[in-house]
């Protein structure tokens, strides 16, 4: 008899994020004042020089924090600054409660007033999120950033669908990258990324990697979707000998 397939217990796991724009009407956050931001928070912004950084990181927080106040219900009521977003020393976020660590894993993406954030309260997976705005790259990026096999995809499509191709596939990476806790600090070719391009506007599309950098008896998966002109992805860093499902919940945020 042959030997027997590991056992799966299936798992239905909830992804909950967000992708909003940082009240436009308002302008910057900081009218707002700090009082929203933990102590460490405000220690960690009173060092941030480049107007660009602080706001993003401002914005990000923003975000991030109403997402996990509407997505966890043991937060409900909490004030904003009892959730303090740190950052561990590899940049990935870290969300502190009470001194505590939150469990599961929260990962962030801000492009100017834009933000993206998605949390999963899952303890055995790694998120990551991913927001570009969609434009044309100069074909020495491509040369050095892709695979051969991902030139070659992004050549082979419309003209029309060349910049968004090459988006999706820069912004999987990264968002790999971060569901890996790696950050840009490896080639980026390590990951190779697979999708078809059946662009439907606002609904995700999967997509497959293929890499040796997830550690042994875990792989990566994602999905991709085209918000206006920007591309959102999400990747998952996951135990390869479990049988997930994933519901991708989109959390509502207003101003
Ligand atoms: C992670 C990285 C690929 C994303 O870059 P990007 O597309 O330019 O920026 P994004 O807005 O999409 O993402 C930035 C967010 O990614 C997260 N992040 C940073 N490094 C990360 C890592 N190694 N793993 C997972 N997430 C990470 C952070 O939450 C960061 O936002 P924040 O600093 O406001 O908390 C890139 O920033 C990188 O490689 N960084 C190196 C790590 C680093 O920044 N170290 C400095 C120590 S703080």
């Amino acid at each position: 008899m042959g030997q027997m397939p590991p056992y799966k217990e299936h798992r239905q796991i909830f992804i909950d994020w967000c992708f909003r724009e940082v009240s436009p009407q308002r302008g910057d956050l900081t009218i707002l004042g700090f009082d929203w931001l933990s102590p460490k928070e405000q220690t960690l912004l009173a060092v941030m020089r480049f107007p660009k950084r602080r706001s993003e990181w401002i914005n990000g927080r923003w975000t991030a924090k109403q997402l996990l106040l509407k997505a966890i219900p043991l937060l409900d009521g909490r004030p904003m600054a009892e959730i303090s977003i740190e950052n561990h020393i590899a940049g990935y976020p870290l969300v502190m409660i009470d001194g505590q660590p939150l469990s599961g894993c929260l990962s962030i993406s801000h492009r100017g007033e834009r933000v993206a954030a998605a949390y999963t309260a899952h303890e055995d997976i790694l998120i990551g999120i991913d927001l570009e705005w969609i434009e044309e790259r100069h074909p020495a990026f491509l040369q050095d950033y892709f695979t051969g096999d991902e030139i070659v995809w992004v050549n082979t499509g419309q003209p029309n669908e060349q910049a968004a191709r090459t988006t999706l596939l820069w912004s999987a990476k990264e968002a790999a990258l971060k569901a890996l806790r790696l950050g840009l600090a490896v080639d980026t070719r390590m990951i190779e990324v697979r999708s078809a391009f059946e662009n439907e506007m606002e609904s995700w599309q999967s997509l497959n990697y293929t890499s040796d950098l997830p550690e042994e008896g875990t792989h990566l998966i994602g999905w991709w979707q085209q918000r206006g002109n920007y591309m959102i992805t999400l990747a998952i860093n996951l135990p390869k000998y479990e049988d997930f499902s994933f519901r991708l919940r989109e959390i509502p945020l207003k101003e």
